[in-house]
């Protein structure tokens, strides 16, 4: 996977019961179509594909869904999913669901993170360690990662004060220990869009699909003009990024 990615995120899709697709579902197309116009061929979901309950149901008609357009996709968990039946829906190599997974392109390095326990446990730390070692070690600067909760402060207290990731810190410091390699960080889970950086740490959190939230504002209070998906370009030397919002009908 190289070049231009299109992110989307947080799609919480509920299935209607009627034959009528709900706003969810809907959304999600019109948001897939906005992606398919632009030509861009990968497509990465960051987690939070179901709403309440996750079923088999969700993962498969997601899964119909994105089968009917020409993306190579991969597929990341949040905190509303289940990873076992993602990996009962996705077939192989069309989901990247397992806890640490790297992808090395001609010196590109995108390292996918699953977060659906709200954490990442020390054997996974670990893990992530030593993959990090072994890139250092071959002189490499940058390395990508797509995880579906934020690792940085974004002062969105509503979201940070209960659903942030429990371990945060140290994960953090573990990424600052390489203060040689630049770590760029594309996540979700706050249905905000917003940008920090720190020390040699770059936080990006992607618009979410389904229900955008005002980031200025201390209660939940919904954003009409906050859904989108993210269009991004990444290099080995560096990446360019762009917005692209896709309000809600409903
Ligand atoms: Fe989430």
């Amino acid at each position: 996977m190289k070049g231009q990615i299109a992110v989307v995120n947080d799609i919480h899709i509920e299935l209607s019961k009627n034959a009528i697709l709900d706003n969810t579902q809907s959304h999600f197309i019109r948001i897939l179509d906005s992606i398919a116009k632009e030509n861009i061929k990968n497509l990465i979901i960051n987690g939070d594909l179901c709403k309440d309950e996750p079923s088999v149901q969700t993962y498969q008609w997601i899964k119909n869904t994105l089968d009917l357009y020409p993306f190579n996709y991969y597929v990341i968990a949040g905190n509303h999913d289940k990873t076992k039946m993602i990996d009962q829906c996705f077939p192989y190599k069309k989901a990247l669901t397992i806890d640490v997974e790297f992808i090395e392109t001609n010196g590109l390095y995108i390292t996918f993170l699953d977060t659906s326990s709200s954490q990442i446990n020390e054997e996974h730390l670990n893990l992530l360690n030593y993959h990090i070692e072994n890139i250092e070690n071959n002189g490499n600067e940058i390395i990508y990662i797509f995880m579906h909760h934020p690792i940085l402060d974004f002062d969105f207290e509503i979201m940070e004060k209960k659903y942030q990731i429990k371990n945060k810190a140290l994960i953090v410091s573990l990424l600052e220990n390489y203060s040689q390699i630049q770590f760029k960080v594309f996540s979700g889970h706050y249905h905000i869009h917003s940008h920090k950086i720190k020390n040699n740490i770059e936080n990006i959190i992607c618009p979410p699909c389904f229900f955008p939230l005002d980031q200025k504002s201390n209660k939940v209070v919904y954003n009409p003009n906050g859904s989108g998906w993210t269009k991004l370009d990444i290099k080995k030397t560096g990446f360019n990024f762009q917005f692209i919002f896709i309000p809600s009908l409903a």
